[in-house]
């Protein structure tokens, strides 16, 4: 027998027990007739004393015991003289008198503590040694436990966990596939999947009306914080629902995730159009923690002169409470240097303080009478010691800029309370998006999701500019500003899909040679459908109030895309490319 207890659970009521822990060494202290070990595995720590006059032989070999050593000691539990209740062992040790080493160790590249001194490289490259710290190894122990809530409320709901491939068939929408070439069909490739979304589909018609899978993904996009090569979703599909029964299920789990993980109570969860969430905060996710939506102010800013002003399609503000004392001229100019980013790319930045004196100070005085000046004071609903801040321009760029500089004054006035969660959907996004390099539509979620009823015979006979406009039932959850999920419901009907397909610039062979095994499945009866994917890395990133989803991922890759640990990418040998027919031998002369 290895153990008899973990590490991390003797308590002063097992005092006089004989026990068995196993684990790794943390650190040891040599205090002479004293030498004391701490043991370390998943579940805690528990200190080891070795007693020099009684058992010197058993002191001299815990002496040489180095970090990260695997060892098993056998001893009695005793009361502690000096305690650590910072640690839930910290009240007893054992008295050992049996120790075998049951591995050595390296000294390890970095120390295992929750705040080490290891770079990110080197933690990934060693990712097996920075999981034994606390941080990362909880990250995966919450993870698990959020994929097996996940799974229990979905299971209760009726919900069928089903399996798709993952070599499938490569297709342009969306971002890069990452290509797997087959060798039994010389010269083709198969695709890995960016999301199992036709498939979940064709298990709609298949009459699996309720499936989910908590399914890896993969996109050859370029990566940030919040996003990897290959990502985990809880991917989910209903046969015979409209837009509220998704919404409702989803919230439903994603509350009840919060509260059986968390103990968090969310409540029910806002709703937001694109259109309002746009215009008040600049932004399809919307970090709802703190206020200062936008006022637009074309209707009082323009007609005074001031050509900037007169010249921008739109003119739009947040008000920043209670800094007019606080932000000197220069932290005002801080700020406009910091808007000015090429990051950002702001012209300059409008401010009007509204003073605690009842004065206005504004960048545009010249232009606007106090009068007026406290007339906007009044429509930004602005107090004495306020600051409004306006940025204008082209309205598409204007209110992004602004989206970052409300970001960034919640940030700096540290307006986010730790623990709080704000939840959102987002509804009515756009069906098309435009794109002025390429001259032509992208789907706005993806080319598979249905316009609105009241949209369609606009989709089917529209201009330009009616097409630009149409909606899809289309939605994404929103938690503290990050996009959570997102989905839609599907186009069902052939005819339909093939129209979608041919806004989106494919022609009728290039869409029946993509996607022709769905729209042939659309003719056997295929149900209304619809559904939502949860990026579940991300989930679990948000619940625990971090940004990065890396350390909520066992082996992640770097930001170039590496595994640092197995080191791959790598090249692969000739033979294996010629045997996939990626180089052809060239007989010898
Ligand atoms: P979508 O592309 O919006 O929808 O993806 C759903 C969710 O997955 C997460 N996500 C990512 N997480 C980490 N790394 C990435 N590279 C990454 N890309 C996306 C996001 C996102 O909200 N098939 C549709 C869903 C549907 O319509 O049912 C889909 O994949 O949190």
């Amino acid at each position: 027998m290895y153990r008899s207890h973990n590490c991390g659970e003797l308590r002063i009521s097992d005092v006089g027990k004989q026990v068995t822990i196993s684990g790794w060494v943390q650190k040891s202290r040599d205090l002479g007739g004293l030498t004391f070990v701490d043991v370390r595995d998943r579940y805690g720590i528990t200190q080891l004393v070795f007693n020099m006059d009684e058992r010197a032989e058993l002191c001299t070999l815990a002496r040489k015991l180095g970090r990260e050593y695997v060892i098993q000691a056998t001893g009695m539990v005793r009361e502690r003289s000096s305690k650590n209740l910072n640690r839930s062992t910290g009240e007893i040790e054992i008295e050992v008198t049996e120790l075998n080493i049951l591995n050595e160790s390296q000294v390890p590249p970095f120390t295992i503590e929750d705040d080490t001194d290891g770079g990110d490289d080197l933690r990934m490259k060693y990712r097996y040694i920075d999981i034994r710290r606390n941080p990362v190894k909880d990250n995966l122990i919450f993870r698990s436990k959020l994929a097996i809530e996940t799974r229990k409320y979905l299971d209760h709901q009726g919900f069928i966990e089903v399996e798709t491939p993952f070599l499938i068939k490569s297709t342009p929408e969306g971002a890069r596939d990452f290509v797997v070439p087959s060798r039994l069909n010389s010269g083709q490739f198969y695709a890995l999947p960016q999301s199992p979304q036709t498939f979940k589909q064709l298990l709609m018609v298949a009459g699996i009306d309720k499936y989910f899978q908590i399914v890896k993904c993969f996109r050859d996009e370029d990566l940030r914080a919040d996003r990897q090569p290959e990502f985990t979703q809880i991917d989910c599909e209903m046969s015979f629902v409209h837009i509220e029964d998704i919404l409702n299920t989803f919230e439903g789990l994603t509350r009840h995730l919060f509260l059986h993980t968390m103990g968090v109570d969310l409540g029910d969860f806002p709703r937001m159009t694109y259109d309002d969430a746009m215009r008040l905060y600049g932004s399809d996710k919307p970090d709802l923690r703190f206020g200062m939506q936008f006022v637009e102010i074309n209707d009082i800013a323009k007609g005074h002169d001031f050509s900037v002003f007169d010249n921008a399609e739109l003119v739009v503000g947040i008000c920043a409470k209670g800094i007019a004392e606080q932000y000197s001229n220069k932290d005002m100019k801080d700020l406009t240097e910091w808007i000015q980013r090429p990051q950002i790319g702001a012209k300059g930045l409008v401010y009007i303080k509204y003073q605690e004196d009842g004065s206005i100070k504004s960048t545009i005085g010249k232009f606007y009478s106090d009068d007026v000046l406290h007339s906007w004071a009044e429509r930004f609903g602005a107090e004495k010691g306020d600051v409004i801040l306006i940025l204008s321009g082209e309205k598409d760029k204007t209110r992004k800029q602004l989206n970052e500089l409300r970001l960034e004054m919640g940030r700096r006035l540290q307006l986010i309370k730790p623990g709080d969660f704000k939840p959102l959907w987002v509804i009515d996004f756009p069906l098309l998006e435009w794109d002025e390099d390429s001259e032509r539509f992208f789907a706005m979620h993806h080319p598979f999701t249905s316009p609105k009823k009241s949209d369609i015979p606009n989709m089917m006979s529209g201009d330009h500019e009616t097409l630009k406009n149409l909606k899809a039932d289309a939605y994404d959850m929103v938690i503290n500003g990050a996009e959570i999920g997102g989905g839609s419901i599907r186009i069902h009907d052939r005819a339909l899909q093939a129209k979608n397909f041919e806004l989106l610039g494919f022609t009728k062979e290039q869409a029946e040679a993509q996607f022709g095994f769905l729209m042939g499945a659309f003719e056997y009866g295929a149900p209304p459908h619809g559904g939502l994917a949860f990026g579940f890395d991300r989930l679990c990133a948000v619940m625990n109030g971090q940004s990065s989803i890396r350390d909520f991922i066992a082996f992640p890759k770097n930001n170039q895309g590496r595994d640092m640990m197995i080191d791959a990418p790598s090249p692969v040998d000739e033979a294996q490319l010629e045997e996939l027919s990626l180089i052809i031998k060239q007989p010898e002369a």
